[in-house]
């Protein structure tokens, strides 16, 4: 019997936005997926579809959208293991997402706070009618795969609800043919801070240059930033988020890129001082970073490769999605087109 048959199936994105992934997207999420290749039925995509709800520059975002992948691969996704996609390659998506659209209530969609948040932010005649419909396109994304499980960030546990809301609602209206998927919140043990503003996340757009490592800057640059993180003025290595933000998330990146426990982490810097731990964790960033940027070049210098993995991926994946597609659209009474 194939194993594969009873693993639960997990769908998760990305956004093709930043270029360069940042630790906390690493190891907040995607040292995740990694794992999850080997216990679930695994599809991750890079959600470009999402990107160009705000605004992209055509050129960096087709390099961007390499880069995330290969990144991806670099950080250990297997295309044995998992099927790795670019969500524009799946037409499905954008199909899937009108349906979706024409079952939202305009109200249910003016509430998810991400949106009021960053049209607030940009304005309401620079904010696209694409960001307005963004949860019901990751709806589709999560629905079109029948996924029993989301890994995502605290950030968008609002848009599972919807997406769980919008699967029910379907169902009980054309029949059951959606899986009513589980949010799988990330662990907060992985929440990485902003280096000189702990008490933020790092994150693209909250933090600052030396707040965030990038994880294909220069190691050297990285270890600087480690080097001049914000701390506190007190001297002892202890785990405590709330009075000593800078230094516990020192020590997160530490147990996380080593395996290292944290209490045994702070036996081992009991009596020494801030710098000795952020030395050796500057070292730590600098071994793990350098053969992940090579990683990354290596699959960058290959274009041919590349492009034959998202091949085979989006090949697997729309296997999945049409089907799915066929059926709801087949449940909504479309008159089906004759070949
Ligand atoms: N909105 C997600 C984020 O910004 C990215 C994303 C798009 C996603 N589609 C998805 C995540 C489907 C999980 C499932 O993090």
């Amino acid at each position: 019997m194939d194993m594969a048959i009873e693993r639960p199936r997990v769908l998760s994105g990305i956004q093709p936005t930043s270029g360069s992934f940042h630790l906390g997207n690493y190891l907040g999420a995607v040292r995740q997926w990694v794992a999850q290749q080997e216990t679930h039925d695994a599809f991750y995509m890079v959600a470009d579809l999402h990107a160009v709800t705000v605004p992209q520059d055509p050129a960096e975002f087709r390099s961007n959208t390499r880069l995330a992948v290969a990144q991806l691969l670099a950080a250990g996704l297997d295309p044995e293991r998992c099927t790795l996609f670019v969500q524009s390659h799946v037409p499905e998506h954008a199909q899937l997402g009108w349906l979706l659209n024409c079952l939202t209530g305009f109200g249910e969609a003016s509430r998810m706070t991400q949106f009021k948040d960053k049209s607030a932010k940009q304005g309401v005649e620079r904010t696209t009618v694409g960001l307005f419909t963004y949860p019901v396109l990751m709806a589709a994304d999560i629905l079109l795969y029948q996924s029993d499980q989301v890994p995502v960030g605290g950030d968008q546990r609002q848009h599972l609800e919807l997406t769980r809301d919008l699967a029910e609602r379907f169902n009980s209206r054309y029949g059951e043919i959606f899986t009513v998927p589980e949010a799988f919140i990330l662990k907060e043990t992985a929440r990485i801070v902003d280096l000189q503003d702990p008490v933020v996340k790092m994150s693209k757009s909250a933090s600052t240059p030396k707040g965030i490592i990038d994880l294909l800057d220069e190691p050297k640059a990285s270890a600087k930033k480690i080097k001049s993180a914000v701390t506190d003025t007190d001297t002892v290595i202890r785990f405590d988020e709330e009075h000593k933000p800078g230094v516990s998330n020192l020590l997160t990146i530490y147990a996380s890129l080593t395996g290292t426990g944290i209490p045994e982490l702070e036996q081992r810097y009991e009596g020494k001082g801030y710098g000795a731990l952020k030395t050796d964790l500057a070292e730590v960033v600098v071994e793990w970073v350098t053969p992940f940027r090579e990683r990354t070049r290596g699959y960058l210098d290959d274009p041919e490769t590349l492009d034959s993995i998202l091949a085979k991926g989006a090949e697997k994946a729309r296997a999945v999605a049409a089907e799915t597609l066929a059926q709801a659209y087949d449940r909504m009474g479309f008159l089906a087109a004759k070949h």
